[in-house]
C-alpha cells in the first residue's frame, strides 16, 4: 500500500510510526473519557476488564497478521511495526488483569486463587499472559543478538499463546457465539497459513 503523502520517504516513514504509535492507545483514552463522564454503562467493572480483554486479542491478532500481509499483499513496511503490535498486545493484556485484580476481586489474593482453581478460563489466560511477558522483554535488538537462534524459538511461543488465548475466549461462551466465531475464523486462517507454507516447504 502506497500513500502518496506531499513529503519526502523519511517524513512519510516518520509518519506513520507516529501514527501507528498514537493509534493503539485510542481505546485507552476513549475508556479514560467514558469513565469521566460516567458513561461506562451498567457494569463498569465488567466493561473495563472485556474492553481490555478486546484490544489484547485485537493485537495479538494484528501481530500475527502481519508475516501474511507482507508476504502475501507486499506490505513490507509492516514488518517494522511488528514489534510494536506486540508489545501493544502485551500492554492491553497487562492491564486487563490490572482491570481484573482492581475492579472485579479487589487484589485480594484468595479470591484470585480461588478463581485460578475454580475458573479453568482464568488458568489458560494467565498461561497465555505468562508466555507474552517473556516475549515483550526479550523483544528488543539487543535481546535479540544475545539470545541468537534462541530468540526465535522463544518468539514461536506467540502461537501457543493464541491458541491459550483462543481458549480462554471460547470458555465464556454463554449465549451468543458470533464474537469467538468471528475471531477463532481468524485465528485459523493466520496459523493455517504458517501450517501451509511449512508443508509447502
Ligand atoms: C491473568 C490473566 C487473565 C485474567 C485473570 C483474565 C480474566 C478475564 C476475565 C475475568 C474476563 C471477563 C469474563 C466475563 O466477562 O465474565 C476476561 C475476558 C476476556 N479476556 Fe481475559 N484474562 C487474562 C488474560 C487474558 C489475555 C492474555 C488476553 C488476550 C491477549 C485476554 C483476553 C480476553 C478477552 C478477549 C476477553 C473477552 C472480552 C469480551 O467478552 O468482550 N485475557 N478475562
Amino acid at each position: 500500500m502506497v500513500l502518496n503523502l506531499p513529503f519526502s520517504p523519511a517524513i512519510q516513514a516518520r509518519l506513520r510510526w507516529w501514527l501507528l504509535f498514537l493509534l493503539p492507545l485510542w481505546p485507552l483514552a476513549n475508556l479514560v473519557g467514558l469513565g469521566v463522564s460516567n458513561d461506562l454503562g451498567t457494569d463498569p467493572a465488567k466493561f473495563v476488564v472485556d474492553e481490555m480483554g478486546t484490544w489484547a486479542i485485537n493485537f495479538l491478532w494484528i501481530t500475527l497478521a502481519i508475516t501474511p500481509a507482507r508476504q502475501v499483499l507486499g506490505w513490507g513496511w509492516a514488518l517494522k511495526f511488528r514489534r510494536m503490535m506486540g508489545l501493544y498486545a502485551l500492554f492491553y493484556g497487562v492491564l486487563h488483569l490490572l482491570a481484573f485484580c482492581t475492579f472485579l476481586i479487589g487484589w485480594r489474593s484468595d479470591l484470585f486463587f480461588r478463581e485460578l482453581t475454580e475458573r479453568p478460563y482464568i488458568i489458560v489466560g494467565a498461561l497465555a499472559l505468562l508466555i507474552l511477558i517473556p516475549m515483550g522483554i526479550t523483544s528488543t535488538k539487543s535481546m535479540m543478538r544475545r539470545l541468537g537462534k534462541r530468540w526465535k524459538t522463544l518468539h514461536r511461543w506467540i502461537y501457543p499463546a493464541s491458541l491459550l488465548v483462543m481458549l480462554h475466549f471460547i470458555w465464556q461462551i454463554r449465549a451468543s457465539f458470533y464474537e469467538q466465531l468471528i475471531y477463532g475464523l481468524l485465528l485459523a486462517v493466520l496459523l493455517g497459513y504458517r501450517l501451509y507454507l511449512r508443508y509447502q516447504r
